[in-house]
């Protein structure tokens, strides 16, 4: 028996919500990616964030082409990853709407490479970018490290569309 158009699309949705319900099982941190274009902040809540190697030091995010920010991503030499705390819900949410001027309510600075950095965070690195992958909606942004920090505070952490409070993880030994 020959598939029908139907029952293709049909397989092809079925995919998709498994695909949606192993995503929800896997628990990311959220970082918001930051850049600048003529010293004005752009910046999107992201989570496809990885490490790729120590040496050297690399790391990739994520960027679907259609957001706000995308254009002053794609345009800077430098961007910044900035690891939300535990108590940075609020931030969060700023930076998962589209559009509109995220940073005024907050503080942050510029540092000296041009890259936004937020006030508060558990951690951030600055990159200077080195590839730029296209994958169909989004483009895998590879960037170098070539500045860091860290502060002593847990993180935000995101599963299952909800966020939880990275202070409150018990060791399973
Ligand atoms: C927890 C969380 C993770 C997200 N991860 C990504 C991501 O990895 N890549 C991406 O392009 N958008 C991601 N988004 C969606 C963007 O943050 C969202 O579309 C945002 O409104 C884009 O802002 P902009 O259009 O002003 O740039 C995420 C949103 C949330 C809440």
């Amino acid at each position: 028996m020959t598939n029908t158009t139907t029952d293709i699309q049909a397989d092809s949705a079925a995919l998709s919500t498994r695909v949606r319900g192993v995503h929800r099982q896997y628990p990311t941190g959220v970082t918001v990616v930051t850049a600048a274009v003529d010293a004005k902040p752009y910046g999107l809540a992201v989570n496809a964030f990885s490490s790729i190697s120590l040496d050297p030091p690399l790391v990739l995010v994520c960027v679907n082409e259609s957001s706000n920010s995308y254009g002053a991503v794609f345009a800077s030499s430098h961007i910044g990853i900035n690891i939300l705390a535990a108590d940075q819900i609020d931030v969060a949410s700023v930076f998962a709407k589209s559009g509109g001027d995220k940073f005024t309510e907050l503080k942050w600075e510029l540092s000296e490479l041009g890259v936004p950095v937020l006030a508060g965070v558990a951690g951030h690195f600055e990159l200077e970018v080195k590839y730029k992958i296209p994958a169909y909606s989004h483009t895998i942004f590879v960037g170098q490290v070539v500045e860091a920090a860290s502060a002593d505070k847990a993180p935000l952490v995101y599963q299952a569309g909800q966020f939880f409070d990275g202070t409150r993880l018990e060791p399973v030994r």
